[in-house]
């Protein structure tokens, strides 16, 4: 495929997030994997560029999943029924489990490319297991996707069954070497390892100390969970007496941001201590709603941290979350939003569809560079989404087809294309 072109079609994004930037019938210039402008026409210059015209379609950037459990994506929907300590020991920790069998692992893994193939994805942070050869597998279905990613063998010493529990902090540590090497030496060109202590009720403070010489060795990023549930924010005052909040748990250690460009699930009992480490450091807040929702942990008080200038993106926590629609994910952190404003909070202004959907591209996107804008310079990913499968009766602006379309879930069976990094996915419609 060429690599300049123009897309042709309904150009949405969020530049700003309290603004759905549109622009009708325009052109959207891709140059090298990189967006290069929105047109109305095509310049004089650039009259024999090719034109990819999808007609009435949107088009929008590719969704960024900052949290995502590849592991857990074959009960996800099930199993509802508890919190998270009691959730994790009951359904996740067996089903993880599972994947030290790597025929297992194999057949469930491709299961999850395949629904990420078909999701309006592009770029994502996954979590494996603790078993290198089966997070390697899933790191080989992921590449094949054409989605950008970083992927985790998750590290665990501690407060889980056996077969789950690695054996010392030395044998984990060594262990996340050989899978760093090992994914390095595959040459993937789009996946990429991020070191991924499950949190810290599993992992001893020897094993964060062997994780932080890995880390800083391969200077790789770091991705993990935060202040999620108050039974496990009370748990780290008695596992690390010493840290002054659970986050600083993780600082302690090296693996909260600076350096350490880190991602961190939920952060619903965030102190304004941490708050403010969080700031300091710089660390990616990852606001997963449903599985706020479906664990009842409660509701991350977004609004502060999306007012407050920090670093915040979506993710789905599948299995915490039940689907890995970033869609879904989007319309939840609203809905979230208003139950929080008027159960909690009448400050707390609910979040507009602008800032939910900033949060899903841009605000996520930033994780991995200038990714989720159509901004010039931006790397070019996007999701070409045909919405007619919902008619309606009158015509609609623009701004009301995008809020709609994602309020109806349309990634699911209106995905007409997707491109990530300027390279076309082909996906015809309706086959998700
Ligand atoms: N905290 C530690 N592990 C997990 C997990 O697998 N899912 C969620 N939602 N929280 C966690
Ligand atoms: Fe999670």
């Amino acid at each position: 495929m060429n690599d300049t072109f123009f897309l042709k079609g309904n150009i949405c994004h969020t530049p700003v997030k309290d603004r759905l930037d549109v622009h009708e019938g325009a052109y959207l210039l891709c140059e090298d994997g990189r967006c290069g402008g929105i047109f109305d026409a095509p310049p004089p210059a650039l009259r024999a560029v090719p034109v990819l015209d999808y007609g009435d379609c949107l088009i929008l950037p590719g969704m960024v999943d900052l949290h995502i459990h590849a592991s857990q994506f074959a009960y996800r929907g099930t199993g509802m029924d508890e919190q998270l300590l009691e959730w994790l020991q009951k359904y996740t920790f067996p089903e993880e489990s599972r994947y030290a069998d790597p025929a297992y692992a194999e057949r469930a893994y491709r299961i999850f490319a395949d629904a990420m193939d078909k999701s309006a994805t592009t770029r994502a942070a996954v979590f494996g297991t603790i078993h290198r050869d089966a997070t390697l597998c899933l790191m080989d279905f992921l590449e094949g996707t054409g989605i950008i990613s970083y992927v985790g063998k998750v590290n665990m010493d501690r407060d889980a069954p056996p077969a789950l529990t690695e054996k010392d902090a030395d044998s984990s540590a060594f262990d996340t070497f050989g899978f760093v090497n090992a994914a390095h030496k595959r040459g993937y060109r789009r996946t990429m390892p991020i070191l991924t202590p499950r949190f810290i009720p599993t992992c001893s403070d020897e094993l964060l100390s062997a994780l932080s010489e890995v880390r800083r060795a391969y200077d790789l990023p770091v991705q993990s969970h935060l202040s999620e549930n108050p039974e496990e924010v009370m748990l780290i005052k008695l596992l690390m007496p010493e840290a002054a909040f659970y986050g600083d748990g993780y600082d302690r250690f090296g693996l909260f941001g600076g350096d350490a460009r880190t991602i961190m699930a939920h952060c619903v009992y965030s102190s304004a201590e941490e708050i403010a480490r969080i700031r300091e450091r710089g660390v990616w807040i990852a606001h997963c709603p449903a599985s706020n929702m479906n664990l009842a942990s409660g509701i991350a008080p977004i609004r502060k941290y999306v007012d407050g200038g920090l670093r915040v993106g979506l993710g789905s926590d599948v299995a915490g979350g039940q689907t890995e629609s970033m869609f879904r994910a989007m319309t939840d952190a609203i809905q979230v939003s208003k139950l929080y404003w008027r159960y909690h909070d009448h400050s707390a202004r609910p979040l507009s569809f602008s800032e939910s959907f900033y949060l899903a591209t841009k605000g996520g996107g930033s994780f991995f560079g200038q990714v989720g804008s159509f901004e010039e310079g931006f790397e070019f990913d996007a999701v070409v989404l045909d919405d007619s499968l919902a008619p309606h009766p009158q015509p609609l602006t623009l701004q009301d087809r995008v809020e709609r379309a994602v309020y109806l879930g349309l990634d699911r069976g209106g995905i007409r294309e997707k491109f990530i990094r300027g390279v076309k996915r082909g996906l015809d419609a309706g086959t998700s």
